[in-house]
């Protein structure tokens, strides 16, 4: 096991409503083929995740559907847990932030601040509303927006023209719950200071620079020239944690303030050792996966929070993603645009996740925005999945099958004449693994994935070039022993380099098709992957074809299955008695 210590964290989604493709593909699936593929290579690696359970979208949607707060993110958190782990997200521990382990550290990091200097007290001015009797959070107010005039825009975004905007613009601002008309009220908060923190940020995102993204960077930069603001971090809400501080205790922490502490408080629970060995020692490297609109709380408001409390690791890496689209548009639930995960809750084998998940990672929007298009999705099961990666193991064991009766009879490891086709075959699997991996440490993924697919057409190169069932007719037993050989020592290897994005695949091939058992997903396995793990003697095991070819009418079928969005009020309403029943026996935990 190499020494170095790795902590991989996927952004904690909120639990308002269940996730879609562009969470798992703006999130979730590269952190995790990132943490498989660093726990493969022999990292000491702990990845771990969970549901964002405060703020205002859940205590809104709780609202609209007359649900109590604590029942409807449960019941999500536990859905998008499900979720999750279908897909194969190889989480140590799936948690959430509404736990008491959460809420101490969460306290503790707070004092820290408040005894350092760090906050602020002051007053704000918000809409209230007298006859539901509470400050109403920018997303229940609703008005009349100055730029369109849409009667319909709420206090943070106008919905027909997508202007950003504060409650204090909005013309005519009411209550949204009651309709009433909305005033303004002053009242007391405490603020983070940010701006005392700005020179050890600055110094630490310019140590960033050649390891974030050019885009993340940039992204970090640019607040900081702005020049960083005092931010509010409580709310008069009743869904979070009461802010400990006397002449606040009716208030709550602002969601972004104790959301992030969450990867502490989370990998706590995981163990005692692992916070301490990940989050206080100083060998240990944090890698935070976050969609793109959590770049700027991750460079800038999170780490500053870490350097002004001190006790605790900043990120070694920010990976920052972009946006996915949906065949040239904007994922939308209530247009019905996008594909959606509600399919995976149904416990049927009716979607192929390895089949999904490379696809995925072929539209990973790294470095920018992408676009899930189903003739794509088509394409890279039918032209890659099978007619490379597949294509190569079928032929090769299916050979061995009938010319030899499935036992490899050559050492590779003999002395042996080698033509100028097989020091190419050597030559890529002494090098290719390390290529692959070399991709995969800088969580270019799409790279890693193109690379897995140029050594497939390696392999297919090999075999076609040297022609084993020419050999065979031209009585050349012993030289097609040896293609067939190396052609499927080349499939081991390139199961262990496929097997961050592809872990249910290649796990049955390595284990029972190519009869080499035992989990081709545990750690350290990398470094078998320049080895010739097909021995002489070897026997393979039983074959099967391993990807499906994709026609139009089965294209079809999966579309209409990924396009239906989740109905979250259908969903709860026949949920409805058993949550009222759960709830009588419920404390604050
Ligand atoms: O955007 C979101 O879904 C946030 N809940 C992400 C939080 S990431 C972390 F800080 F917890
Ligand atoms: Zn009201």
């Amino acid at each position: 096991m190499k020494k170095e210590k790795r902590l991989i964290t996927s952004a904690l989604t909120y639990v308002n409503n269940i996730p879609h493709v562009g969470h798992i593909v703006g999130c979730h699936l590269p952190a995790d083929i990132f943490a498989r593929f660093c726990r493969s290579y022999g990292y000491d690696t702990t990845y771990v995740g969970g549901s964002d359970m405060h703020g205002t979208p859940s205590l809104m949607t709780a609202q609209e559907l007359g649900l109590p707060v604590e029942v409807l993110t449960e019941e999500l958190h536990k859905i998008h847990k499900k979720i999750y782990e279908k897909l194969g997200i190889s989480y140590d521990i799936y948690s959430n932030t509404h736990t008491k382990t959460h809420e101490e550290i969460t306290d503790n990091f707070f004092k820290t601040l408040y005894e350092n200097g760090y906050i602020n007290e002051g007053e704000t001015e918000m809409y209230y509303c007298e006859k539901d009797k509470m400050f109403l959070p920018d997303r229940y107010v609703v008005g009349t927006c100055p730029h369109c005039g849409f009667t319909g825009a709420s206090g943070d975004q106008c919905e027909k023209c997508d202007s950003l905007l504060s409650p204090t613009d909005l013309v005519d601002a009411r209550c949204k719950i009651c309709g009433e008309k909305a005033k303004l009220k002053k009242s007391k908060h405490i603020f983070l200071i940010l701006s005392k923190g700005t020179d050890k940020l600055s110094k630490w995102v310019e140590e960033k620079k050649d390891i974030f993204r050019p885009h993340v960077y940039a992204e970090a930069k640019k607040w900081i020239q702005e020049g960083l603001k005092d931010r509010c971090i409580s709310r008069d809400i009743k869904w979070g944690f009461p802010v400990p501080l006397e002449g606040y205790k009716d208030k709550v922490f602002y969601v972004w303030f104790d959301a992030p502490i969450g990867y502490i408080s989370i990998t706590k629970e995981l163990s005692e050792q692992k916070y301490k060995d990940l989050w206080c020692d100083k060998t240990a490297k944090i890698y935070n996966f976050v969609g793109k609109d959590n770049i700027q709380f991750h460079t800038v408001f999170f780490p500053t929070m870490l350097l002004e409390n001190g006790k605790y690791n900043l990120p070694y890496n920010v990976v920052g993603l972009n946006f996915l689209n949906y065949e040239g548009q904007k994922f939308s639930k209530s247009k019905k645009i996008g594909v959606f995960c509600n399919a995976l809750l149904n416990d049927d084998d009716k979607i192929d996740i390895d089949t999904l998940r490379a696809y995925l990672t072929t539209i990973i929007p790294e470095n920018r925005d992408t676009d899930y298009k189903w003739e794509d999705y088509k394409n890279n099961t039918n032209s890659e999945l099978v007619g490379k990666f597949g294509n190569l193991f079928n032929r090769s064991l299916n050979m061995l099958k009938s010319y030899f009766n499935s036992v490899n009879d050559f050492d590779p490891e003999s002395e042996y004449e080698k033509n100028a086709l097989d020091l190419e075959i050597i030559d890529a699997i002494k090098t290719m693994p390390q290529k692959i991996a070399d991709a995969f440490d800088k969580a270019e993924l799409r790279d890693a994935y193109k690379l897995i697919m140029n050594y497939a057409v390696i392999g297919n190169g090999y075999v076609e070039k040297s022609a084993p069932w020419a050999l065979m007719k031209a009585e050349k037993q012993e030289e097609a022993k040896k293609v067939l050989c190396l052609a499927l020592n080349l499939c081991a290897s390139l199961c262990i380099c496929a097997s961050p994005i592809i872990p249910n695949k290649t796990q049955k091939l390595w284990a029972e098709q190519l009869g080499l058992g035992g989990d081709v997903t545990s750690p350290n396995m990398w470094e078998k992957a320049s080895e010739y793990n097909i021995k002489k003697g070897h026997k393979i095991g039983t074959i099967t074809p391993i990807f499906e070819r994709i026609d139009d009418e089965k294209l079809a079928n999966f579309k209409e299955i990924m396009s239906q969005p989740f109905d979250i009020k259908d969903f709860f309403s026949t949920k409805k008695v058993n949550v009222t029943k759960k709830l009588k026996n419920k404390s604050h935990f």
